[in-house]
């Protein structure tokens, strides 16, 4: 039996998804703050707060589980910087108190859901695993810490675990069952998706004077079900004793400009996505785009929709469907 925090969201949805598809038993533990109780599928739903430590104890005195994959987060940059403490509180706290449950359970497998935040503003591109970590927000900051704390438990009490750094997470399964779907929405494809569906008049182009080729961000897309393939075969890494403490980029490996981005939304979706400029978004890094030679030669990762028309598209046919 395996727990997956946060399966009703966006990433751990899928790889629930995925995980049910190789027949393996999910319990997914949400607070359906930001989850949607249909992603959870026909996985068994434990509505819960990792805040709360003794709900958790009373999930884990339920069940008997193999490993835990950890999604459960709150993961928006521009929140993290207006509201610190609940970030702190919210993610910190409650990852806290579910290793301390892992271990009085005695459960020593983890798959933890990091990002390319740790990194902050990157001195060179693409980003390998040992560059600096200067998170420049506390999202970012968060999710290093809890990185940090992984490898101290692994010294103090043997907990093994990987954690998977990703770029931008976009698209959606192909067969249409799990999506994205963030109240509020802050990422582009998203928000590029709604322009075309008439749920808004426009797109806020944020910053066009960074030092790139058409002076828009450039950031490295990469399918959700290709992230979703990285945790199988990192819990499977686990589970064969070969991982004791380890983290992995997750990309493409290949930038696309905001401008390159609406282009493919607007080839795909046929609609013209008016657009109009703005200042540049607090934090937001000139270039983020990965190295995920690691990830291939040592979990043998290989992506299946690295195209950005087919992240665009498997985003639309979900998007169209939901709206
Ligand atoms: N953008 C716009 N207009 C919008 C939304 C986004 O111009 O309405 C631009 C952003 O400024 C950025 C790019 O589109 O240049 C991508 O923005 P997203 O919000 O989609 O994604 P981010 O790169 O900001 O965020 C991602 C992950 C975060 C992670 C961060 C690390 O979603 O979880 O990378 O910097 F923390």
């Amino acid at each position: 039996m395996l727990l997956v925090t946060g399966g009703a969201g966006y990433i751990g949805s899928h790889v629930a998804l995925e995980l049910r598809r190789l027949g393996r038993d999910v319990v997914i533990f949400d607070d359906l703050s930001r989850g949607h109780r249909d992603l959870a599928g026909d996985s068994v739903l434990e509505v819960g707060d990792l805040k709360d430590i003794s709900r958790v104890r009373e999930v884990f005195a339920r069940y008997t589980f193999d490993g835990v994959l950890h999604f459960a987060a709150k993961s928006l940059v521009g929140e993290s910087m207006a509201e610190p403490l609940d970030y702190y509180r919210n993610n910190l706290v409650g990852t806290t108190n579910l290793l301390a449950v892992m271990k009085e359970h005695g459960v020593g497998r983890l798959v933890f859901s990091s990002t390319a935040a740790v990194y902050g503003e990157p001195e060179t591109v693409p980003i390998v695993e040992n560059a600096p970590k200067k998170p420049t927000n506390v999202y970012g900051d968060t999710k290093w810490f809890i990185e940090t704390m992984l490898q101290n438990l692994n010294r103090a009490y043997g907990l093994r675990s990987v954690s998977l750094r990703y770029f931008n997470a976009a698209g959606a399964d192909p067969g249409g069952s799990v999506g994205e779907d963030h109240t509020p929405e802050t990422h582009l494809i998203p928000i590029a998706l709604d322009v075309a569906l008439g749920k808004r008049e426009k797109l806020m182009l944020y910053g066009s004077d960074y030092p790139t080729p058409d002076g828009t961000c450039v950031r490295d897309y990469v399918h959700v079900s290709d992230l979703a393939q990285a945790h199988v075969l990192a819990l499977e890494r686990l589970e064969v004793g070969k991982a004791e403490c380890e983290a992995y980029n997750l990309g493409n490996g290949k930038g696309f400009s905001v401008l390159e981005v609406l282009e493919a939304v607007r080839r795909i979706t046929g609609c013209p996505i008016p657009v109009e400029s703005a200042a540049r978004r607090a934090g937001d890094p000139a270039v983020l785009v990965a190295s995920s030679g690691l990830a291939e030669n040592v979990l043998g990762w290989k992506q299946e929709f690295a195209d950005i028309d087919v992240i665009v598209k498997t985003a639309w046919e979900w998007h169209k469907a939901r709206a």
